[in-house]
């Protein structure tokens, strides 16, 4: 993707923005000596460990290791694709985005998106004036929903009839190739295209950035299917969107807490009765990539489920998925409610404080998993503790290394009756987390000098200059020096790359991590000191080229040399 648009422009780009308005402007940051800091948007903390460099046009946290340059904020914080992120930036810095991008997807899904708006204000404009309209009108008002909470979730109604949408919107061939791209049409055996959506309440769904990318339709009867969803399409993928996420951030930027529910109507119902901060999953399980974004979005997630025993499966079914995700800064709660009861009816009988109660009293994730487990085998006997620590084994190893991992063993010992020494000979260790490291003083003793001058040209991409005559350097298979090599000749091309940029250069490279972590290492010497550092090096690696190709030379069988190498030879002497 990131080839489509040419590197000089994205170069030019990351001159001009300036990643501290780009931050600040989402995340307000406070000076801290030559740096600025804030809380980190991408865990939840106290204390700021999240530090933004000007010079390096770079953001860091210390504390979960999230970092990268202003195209990366933004993919990360406003989920954006890497285009979209570019076009956000060229807007912004008052750039156009060259034309060879326009064979990129973005703007072809950019018309998806409007064909989508436009769609949805059709649904919600037949809703106020088609001549069938009362009979969903009263449907709505039956379920308890204000004038204003239609308003607020763009409800509207698909009229009878097999091609509304069809005629409406599908006036030429290529059109008509659109609507079948979002999943608005639908074709029988015979051929036949005829609307999707016929008859029914219709909910747009849409992405967390507020753009639709589906519908949900709600039948008024009983017949079935109750609810038809949008199929997958190029901008709708089930399983990483969430209904009401959107509303819920919109209605408040610094969420503390989200709900989630089985279905629309809940996420509906419970916005009537003024809360606000529940979300549904489009009739899929919840995924751990749902999971990453809440927990993104709030420091607590509460699972609402209804107390049948398919809600018990899937309450279950969750809690697996979100087993790499326990620990850090945020916590996971579950809340059942009575059998046959789902958010929407209940709310309406016990109205919002009670409900809210409800949400308090949810059980902690400790709590929940152990109760279930717990209920697999009978611990009042030993050999339904000893079944308990193998049943619970496989779980606990999904679980990241780290207090929290700790703790929940500690419990399982003493539920099992037994000691930690015991449980520690039969719980299978993984290594242990993958710490990111914050500096690489600390991860190794002895820095190799190719990865020490890689660092420096990557922090100080200006001191490039001071090494003019590298070329000879290419001859040696040392690790890294391909990459420098690379660095040092992008940089003799194009002079005036910044950090952020070099390391855009190299996003879709498999050295790119390596690279990113390069740049957030701190070098305790001064530009002076380093420049002088980079000389020493790149001038030692020259030596050593030249001495090897010597050794080379003189150790080929003299019948073997070509002409130009014999020339080379006699140069030595
Ligand atoms: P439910 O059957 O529990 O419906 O399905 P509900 O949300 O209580 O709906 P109302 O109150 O009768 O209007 C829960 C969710 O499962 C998905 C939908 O996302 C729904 O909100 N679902 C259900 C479907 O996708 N298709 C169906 O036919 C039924
Ligand atoms: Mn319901």
């Amino acid at each position: 993707m990131a080839g489509q648009i040419p590197a000089q422009f994205i170069d030019d780009l990351l001159t001009r923005v300036d990643i501290v308005d780009i931050i600040d402007n989402r995340v307000p940051l406070k000076k801290a000596g030559k740096n600025l800091s804030a809380c980190c948007p991408f865990h939840n903390e106290k204390t700021p460990s999240f530090t933004v460099s000007p010079d390096k046009q770079f953001y860091h946290c210390f504390g979960c290791g999230a970092h990268g340059t202003a195209i990366g904020f933004l993919m990360e914080y406003d989920q954006m694709s890497f285009p979209e992120s570019v076009q956000e930036l060229a807007e912004h810095a008052g750039m156009t985005v060259p034309v060879s991008q326009a064979v990129s997807n973005t703007p072809a899904k950019q018309s998806l998106y409007d064909l989508l708006d436009k769609v949805s204000q059709y649904f919600v404009h037949q809703l106020q004036t088609h001549p069938q309209r009362q009979v969903f009108v009263d449907y709505l008002k039956g379920r308890g929903l204000s004038a204003q909470t239609v308003e607020q979730f763009n409800i509207g109604m698909a009229p009878d009839g097999w091609d509304n949408v069809l005629k409406t919107f599908g006036g030429s061939p290529q059109a008509q190739a659109q609507l079948n791209d979002v999943g608005l049409l639908s074709s029988n055996d015979k051929g036949r295209t005829y609307d999707r959506f016929r008859n029914r309440i219709m909910f747009p769904i849409r992405d967390r950035r507020g753009r639709v990318i589906g519908f949900g339709g709600r039948v008024l009867d009983d017949s079935t299917p109750k609810y038809l969803n949008s199929p997958e399409t190029t901008v709708f993928h089930k399983g990483s969107e969430l209904y009401g996420l959107y509303q819920a951030r919109k209605a408040n930027r610094r969420l503390t807490r989200i709900l989630i529910v089985e279905g629309y109507m809940d996420v509906i119902a419970l916005a009537e009765q003024g809360i606000h901060n529940a979300v549904a999953t489009l009739g899929t399980a919840t995924t751990p990539d749902h999971l990453r974004q809440l927990l993104r979005s709030a420091p607590e997630i509460i699972f609402c489920f209804d107390g049948d025993r398919a809600g018990r499966e899937a309450a279950w079914r969750a809690a697996e998925n979100a087993l790499p995700m326990l620990g850090g800064n945020h916590e996971l709660k579950f809340m059942f409610l009575p059998d046959g009861e789902d958010p929407d009816t209940i709310v309406k009988k016990e109205g919002a404080e009670t409900f809210n109660k409800r949400v308090d009293n949810a059980q902690s994730y400790s709590g929940y998993f152990f109760a279930s487990l717990e209920s697999r085998v009978d611990i009042s006997t030993m050999d339904g503790r000893a079944r308990l620590v193998e049943v619970a084994k496989p779980y606990l190893r999904h679980i990241p290394a780290g207090v929290y991992r700790d703790m929940l063993e500690q419990r399982l010992a003493e539920v099992a009756k037994t000691n930690m020494s015991v449980l520690n000979k039969h719980l299978d260790k993984p290594a242990t987390k993958q710490k990111r490291r914050p500096s690489a003083s600390s991860s190794s003793a002895v820095v190799s000098p190719v990865r020490m001058a890689i660092t420096i040209v990557l922090q100080h991409p200006d001191l490039h200059k001071s090494v003019a005559d590298y070329q000879k350097i290419q001859g040696l298979e040392l690790p890294g020096i391909s990459v420098l090599l690379r660095l040092l000749e992008t940089l003799h091309e194009h002079p005036h790359l910044n950090t952020a940029a070099l390391l855009e250069r190299w996003r879709d490279d498999k050295n790119s991590a390596h690279l990113q972590r390069l740049a957030q290492q701190s070098l305790s010497l001064s530009v002076d000191g380093l420049k002088h550092e980079l000389i020493g090096i790149v001038q030692q690696l020259q030596k050593q080229a030249i001495a090897e190709r010597q050794s080379y030379l003189t150790n080929k069988p003299f019948g073997q040399l070509t002409d130009a190498e014999k020339e080379e030879v006699k140069s030595f002497n």
